[in-house]
């Protein structure tokens, strides 16, 4: 768990990045999954990276003066409410979140209205996720509309609205070593889960008993949810990205790939591990997925301070061109593969992403138009891939084989360290374990 005082830190080090001005910061709305029922509840990552509060219906307001001692932290936030909360449970209410949280000021949310023209007058600037929620644009704006009205008593409203994600996403890129305990905590659970469900595997099975077995990991480890929604997918589901019906029958002699990740204290782990159903792979199979393994290695030894953003995306391309020419997939030499972009046929996704509170986290990935170099602190995935469709110029034999192996990575002084290497994924581990299995 993060320590109040890191959230506090946090607001100070946005505070003193802020010229003279306030920040409103909402969490995210609860969501109506069908009439009475709500999607499970996810606050906003921002707001959570500023406060650790994790009730719905809060807003943090931050004002900055000249310097920064003179911030101000507000929390808005749902009133104790006895009748309510034998039905939702528990709720701090202003007073104790103050208390607890560290705020400055704490008031009701249904105040907001009544408060916040007061605190946003005379505030050259207001800083927010412009344009993140049009419903909270519209409010910020009717809020300066308010103050304009009274300039006759000598108010002035805020000329400026700034996007704050420009600061904040630039501080959630570099993980603090608390942050980095809870990230290699979540992907210890995570790493657990995909060894789970290699154990578990067989012939016969369906893919939402796999899922079962995941979800079974994350939450008896204690964390709160997937991190995104877990793919588990045989055969030729395998080569659709982004597949999640997670409702087909397993068949002996096909790869199953795995996409799953837990979210703990609201960070993401997020790996892929493809293995066969059966225990063992098929020739073709093998040689797919050790190209991968390979492009992988190239692509992890690429992340080190210095590289650029796409050093690791460069390197993993480098290895499957030449595979997907050396394995008649492709023609050609390695760089005309690459300069035509033939490869995408097979491998049409990116190497990866930033990595932290979203699992496509926040970060810019270039600057000025270039890639930015990495730095220590910097937590990323490693996800090259190779999905094969049927078509005629392609070998029948790798015809509906999808492979990739996801890892998540922090850049360190000197190079990286991965922090899911507890999942299995040369060929020996994975058959190995899935031997041992058919003993128990
Ligand atoms: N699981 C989402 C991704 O790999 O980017
Ligand atoms: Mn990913
Ligand atoms: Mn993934």
């Amino acid at each position: 768990m993060i320590p109040v005082e890191s959230f506090i830190e946090r607001r100070r080090r946005l505070a003193s990045q802020m010229q003279k001005g306030i920040a409103i910061i909402p969490t995210a709305p609860e969501r109506v999954r069908s009439r009475d029922a709500h999607y499970p509840y996810r606050f906003d990552s921002y707001f959570y990276y500023l406060t650790g509060f994790c009730e719905p219906e809060a807003v943090l307001v931050i004002v900055a003066g000249a310097d920064e001692s003179a911030s101000k932290h507000i929390l808005f936030c749902r009133h104790k409410d006895m009748e309510r909360e034998i039905w939702d449970g528990f709720r701090y209410g202003p007073e104790a979140a103050r208390e607890v949280f560290g705020f400055d000021e704490t008031y009701p949310v249904s105040k907001l209205d009544e408060i916040l023209p007061r605190l946003m007058a005379d505030q050259p600037v207001v800083y927010c996720a412009l344009g993140h929620d049009a419903e909270w644009d519209v409010r910020v704006t009717g809020w300066i509309n308010r103050i304009r009205q009274q300039a006759h008593s000598g108010v002035a409203a805020p000329t400026q609205i700034h996007d704050i994600r420009l600061v904040l996403d630039e501080m959630r890129l570099f993980k603090s070593a608390q942050e980095l305990q809870v990230m290699r905590h979540a992907a210890e659970i995570s790493s657990g889960a995909h060894r789970r469900a290699m154990r578990k595997t067989r012939p016969g099975m369906n893919e939402y008993e796999v899922e079962a077995e995941l979800l079974h990991e994350f939450r008896r480890h204690g964390a709160q949810a997937p991190a995104y929604t877990s793919i588990v997918a045989g055969g030729a589901n395998a080569c659709v990205l982004h597949y999640v019906q997670n409702d087909a029958e397993l068949k002996d002699g096909d790869l199953l790939l795995i996409d799953a990740g837990c979210e703990l204290d609201g960070y993401a782990a997020d790996i892929t591990r493809t293995f066969p159903v059966n225990g063992k792979f098929s020739p073709a199979q093998r040689d797919l997925y050790q190209l991968v393994l390979s492009a992988q290695a190239a692509a992890i030894s690429a992340v080190r301070p210095g590289n650029q953003w796409n050093a690791p995306h460069e390197a993993a391309l480098r290895v499957l061109a030449q595979g997907f020419i050396d394995f008649g997939l492709c023609h050609g030499s390695m760089d005309t593969v690459i300069q035509s972009e033939d490869y995408k046929r097979f491998y049409m996704h990116r190497t990866g992403h930033w990595l932290g509170l979203d699992v496509h986290d926040a970060g810019e990935y270039k600057r000025d138009g270039e890639w930015r170099p990495l730095q220590p602190g910097m937590t990323l995935t490693v996800e090259p891939g190779c999905y094969v469709r049927p078509a005629d110029n392609v070998p029948r034999h790798f015809w509906d084989i999808g492979v990739r192996i996801e890892d998540d990575v922090l850049v360190t002084e000197t190079g990286c360290e991965v922090l899911t290497s507890a999942a299995p994924k040369t060929v020996t581990e994975i058959e190995e374990l899935m031997q041992d299995r058919k003993d128990r």
